[in-house]
């Protein structure tokens, strides 16, 4: 009976396996056969990617309509007009010469209409199979407007606050964004690229975006192979397995060499290792800013490098479809990297559907849909980070009399964030209009009318307000414009007089709770003991304020857990976990404060250790971090084994107990440390994490399984290896906490 159950096994994956084979061969052939009908003017015309700035709406041009007719054009950016993509569409698949449909493309990043907290805060939740749905609903709710093509998801590890697109990335750690990266090209691609909502995603920015120096937007990146392959491509090399069907490159040059004209990472990389078969579009413009980068003599130059390195589709501007008929007549490129560029492209069409059913679905009734904004609550509450819960004065009991005040408590735009331009204010639910609805006991003084606002003038009344209250419920932050692209600050505290109110607040002896909505991490040293809880919210989105009311109240228990470590001061960053333990580890009983220093000291190298005079070594708050309205004990990890071998995973068990009054959760994460590498290896690094839900007294086994292969790391001659020695593991609720144990691999 075995026997037979093992070969009608054996039979149906045969058969499985022949008729992939056979739509595999069927695509190509597709391909083929199109490609040997084209015409070199319609091969340039799949590489051109015409996009248009997210506000201007404008006519449609006939010679916009005459250039679709002409096959000169393979996709469109921003076109926000319905009406136009239908037409469009129409000429492409009626009209041009070989009826190649067209895709329509916009920045689909956390929500279409109803909007998801900001990529940083979805993060925060560890919850891949949130971040897929949320993905999959922004998906359906596109699709409505013709939208075929995502310029999502952002993958770029960020390890520095001050970089205003910190907002868009998974935060800092690879294993975390790799998990987040697979479930939001899983969302955005639904079961089947031919369903009419799927959109295909585009693992962006292609690569080390992320690392630009200073925290400073599309600056240079200096990049070794080792932490390029351990930290800045994991979350790529995810993507392609889940099947993200294009890239995007970045706008940043590593190691010399521009994203948009990096053969060694397009080709060799992308397409030879990682067996990539989708296309790959530049960031806008960025072909052509290799001249200015220095690389490109000028446009022409410039398309030669991009389309030699393997860039299929250029992003606005045109030096393709200026220069490559130019380049072909003087063999500076080949007809035949034409044709391998041309047929990703068409590749990735014909899986789309979109010969077949080129026309958008009109699903506009699923917009705001009930269940989609009962989805996006659930994010916010997953996603909110309770930084600080002195007394836990959180959650609040119902009847108590509050005052709102701060400037970010009823701005149905600002609490969007970043990549809104599609949400409508108008749905916005702010925590005042939450408040209103729920009957909360409250009394709004807003005290500044912006997040930057410096004037004091309406200070007294908030002061008033706060004086007749229980408590203050302080909602600021930033407003969206201040994080996402090319919103880098030098300095992340709260901006404007927010400061400075909350300390005219905190004079009337009245406990604050604060709320923050940010694009990134906010440094809150100058106010952090004149407030009682801090709870981040990140940029919640269409539903934060209903989810805010909940959390305030109890009624949901904020669940997030930091993506990024979170720095005392700007001058800190970059600062992550996943650090170096360097030749002078720090010595917490060694440090010397700088004002402990006496005066006129003699000259030495006080401390011996890697530090910062002022502040010291530690962040405001470690990777990993969050508290919960009730407290966990994690106790008995055990091992399985003591030892690790290629065949031999290890076991750990661990046990978690809720030891609070209240029903609460936590995500359990377990660490790991070669103590001794080929090369030099981080301090920690996150190997695995699970959610943990108890009620009080409640306690749990967690397993979790620690493979050879997870231990195995890349070094500079990109050999992926792991050499015999101890290992320290740690398991707790942070990267900075957790009971340790020791293995070794022999
Ligand atoms: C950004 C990309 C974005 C593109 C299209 C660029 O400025 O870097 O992330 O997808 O614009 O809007």
């Amino acid at each position: 009976m075995k026997k037979i159950v093992i070969l009608v096994c054996l039979l149906l994956t045969v058969i499985a396996c022949k008729k992939e084979q056979q739509s595999t061969n069927t695509l190509e052939a597709k391909v083929s056969e199109l490609l040997e009908k084209m015409s070199l003017d319609e091969k340039l015309g799949q590489l051109n990617l015409r996009g248009t700035s997210s506000r201007v709406k404008g006519k449609l041009s006939d010679s916009l309509k005459q250039a679709v007719r002409d096959g000169k054009i393979g996709a469109f950016l921003n076109v926000s007009n319905t009406a136009f993509v239908d037409e469009l569409q129409r000429i492409a698949v009626e009209e041009s010469p070989n009826k190649i449909p067209l895709i329509f493309a916009r920045d689909v990043i956390h929500g279409y209409k109803t909007l998801f907290p900001i990529p940083l805060g979805m993060a925060a939740s560890w919850d891949a199979k949130i971040a897929e749905n949320s993905s999959r609903v922004a998906a359906i709710e596109a699709a409505s407007f013709g939208i075929r093509w995502t310029f999502a998801p952002m993958l770029d590890i960020a390890r520095d606050s001050r970089w205003g697109r910190i907002a868009e990335s998974p935060g800092e750690d690879p294993f975390l964004a790799s998990k987040l990266s697979e479930a939001y090209v899983k969302g955005f691609q639904g079961d089947s690229l031919n369903d009419p909502t799927s959109l295909i995603a585009c693992a962006k920015h292609f690569v080390g975006y992320g690392a630009a120096i200073g925290g400073r937007d599309y600056n240079t990146v200096s990049m070794n192979e080792a932490l390029l392959h351990n930290v800045y491509l994991p979350s790529f090399k995810s993507a392609v397995a889940a099947g993200t069907q294009t890239f995007m490159t970045a706008f940043n040059e590593m190691n010399g060499i521009p994203a948009s004209g990096d053969k060694k990472m397009l080709t060799e990389i992308l397409r030879h290792d990682y067996g990539f078969d989708g296309f790959v579009v530049s960031d806008w413009d960025s072909v052509e800013e290799m001249i200015a980068h220095g690389f490109a003599v000028d446009d022409k130059h410039a398309a030669e490098i991009s389309l030699n390195a393997g860039l299929n589709m250029e992003m606005n501007s045109k030096t393709f479809e200026m220069h490559a008929k130019k380049l072909l007549q003087e063999g500076s490129i080949t007809e035949a990297t034409i044709d391998a560029l041309v047929a990703e492209i068409l590749r990735v069409k014909l899986r789309m559907g979109l010969f077949e059913n080129p026309y958008r679905v009109d699903n506009s009734d699923n917009l705001y849909a009930a269940a989609h904004l009962q989805l996006a609550k659930e994010a916010v509450v997953k996603s909110s980070v309770l930084l600080k819960n002195d007394q836990n004065i959180l959650p609040l009991a119902s009847e108590t009399n509050i005052a709102v005040i701060g400037p970010l408590a009823d701005k149905p735009r600002e609490q969007l964030g970043t990549w809104s331009f599609d949400g409508d204010g108008k749905y916005t639910k702010t925590p005042i209009l939450a408040f209103e609805t729920e009957n909360v006991n409250y009394n709004f003084v807003e005290g500044l009318s912006y997040s930057r606002d410096k004037s004091t003038q309406d200070f007294s009344k908030a002061v008033a307000a706060a004086k007749q209250a229980d408590v203050i419920l302080f909602i600021g932050g930033e407003e969206a414009i201040l994080s996402g692209e090319a919103h880098s600050r030098a300095e992340i505290n709260l901006p404007g007089a927010q400061e400075q109110l909350i300390k005219e607040l905190a004079k009337t002896g009245k406990p604050i709770v604060l709320i923050i909505m940010a694009g990134r991490p906010i440094t809150v040293g100058n106010i952090l003991n004149d407030v009682d809880a801090i709870l981040m919210t990140w940029h919640p989105g269409t539903m934060g304020g209903p989810a805010i009311h909940d959390m305030i109240f109890g009624k949901a228990e904020p669940c997030g857990r930091l993506p990024v470590t979170w720095p005392k001061v700007a001058g800190q960053s970059p600062i992550y976990y996943n650090h170096k333990t360097t030749g002078r580890p720090v010595i917490p009983e060694e440090f010397v404060q700088m004002d402990s220093i006496p005066i006129g000291a003699w000259q030495s190298s006080l401390g011996n250790t890697t530090h910062y005079l002022d502040i010291g070594y530690l962040p405001q708050y470690p990777f990993g971090y969050g508290l919960s309205y009730t407290s966990f004990e994690y106790s008995n990890l055990t091992l399985s084994s003591n030892t690790i071998s290629e065949n031999n995973d290890i076991t750990l068990k661990v046990t978690v107990k809720n030891t609070g009054k209240r029903t609460g959760s936590d995500i359990a994460q377990l660490y790991v440390q070669d103590v001794v590498g080929r090369i030099t290896r981080p301090a920690k690094e996150l190997k695995g994490y699970q959610p943990v839900t108890l009620k009080p007294n409640e306690a749990t086994e967690l397993t979790f399984t620690l493979s050879l292969e997870a231990l195995k790391y890349y070094d500079n001659d990109v050999v992926f290896d792991v050499e015999k020695g101890d290992f320290n593991i740690w398991v707790g609720q942070n990267s900075a906490a957790g009971l340790m144990t020791t293995i070794k691999y022999e």
